[in-house]
């Protein structure tokens, strides 16, 4: 058993892990950060995506000793209820959300898309969340949504919904 520093949602932290203990373990079930879904755990689906050092990460597949001294950023670190993070609101305004399970991997995935490159094409934003499996939408909302949070990001103010 060891203890590692690292940085939540931007708050220092000690987590208790083992050898084996995933990134993803730690935030769920030390930190109740269950925005960050259990999905395969395998690496596949994308549900466990987080940003690690503002780099797209598969909790699931990272050993959270890897992640010591080291930021990571959930989706419950984006916005808060009252203030959601423009990806979240446009995900909603997009009617992108179904079953929701796939959602705040998509959306840190989307943070990551945008923070590279805050004019994406269409093509950049599937390709950018092509590892982000949903199994209810079709995708052309959640490439919607994407694209509408990047122009509201920008300063293009699109008040009405699509
Ligand atoms: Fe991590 Fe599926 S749960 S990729
Ligand atoms: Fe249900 Fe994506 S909304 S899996």
């Amino acid at each position: 058993m060891n203890t590692i520093q690292l940085t939540i949602n931007g708050k220092p932290c000690l987590a208790t892990v083992e050898e084996d203990t995933t990134l993803m373990q730690v935030l769920r079930d030390q930190f109740r950060l269950t925005g960050v879904k259990e999905g395969c755990t395998i690496g596949l689906c994308g549900s466990c995506t987080v940003l690690l050092d503002n780099k797209v990460t598969r909790s699931c597949m990272l050993e959270a000793t890897r992640a010591a001294g080291k930021s990571v950023l959930t989706v419950e670190g984006l916005g808060t209820p009252e203030n959601l993070h423009p990806i979240q609101q446009a995900f909603i305004d997009c009617g992108a959300v179904q079953c929701g399970f796939c959602i705040p991997g998509l959306i840190m995935a989307a943070k990551y898309i945008i923070d590279k490159n805050p004019t994406p094409s269409r093509e950049e934003i599937r390709r950018g969340i092509s590892t982000n499996h949903c199994r209810c939408t079709g995708y052309v909302q959640i490439v919607d949504a994407i694209e509408l949070a990047a122009q509201r990001m920008r300063g293009e103010l699109r008040l009405t919904t699509l």
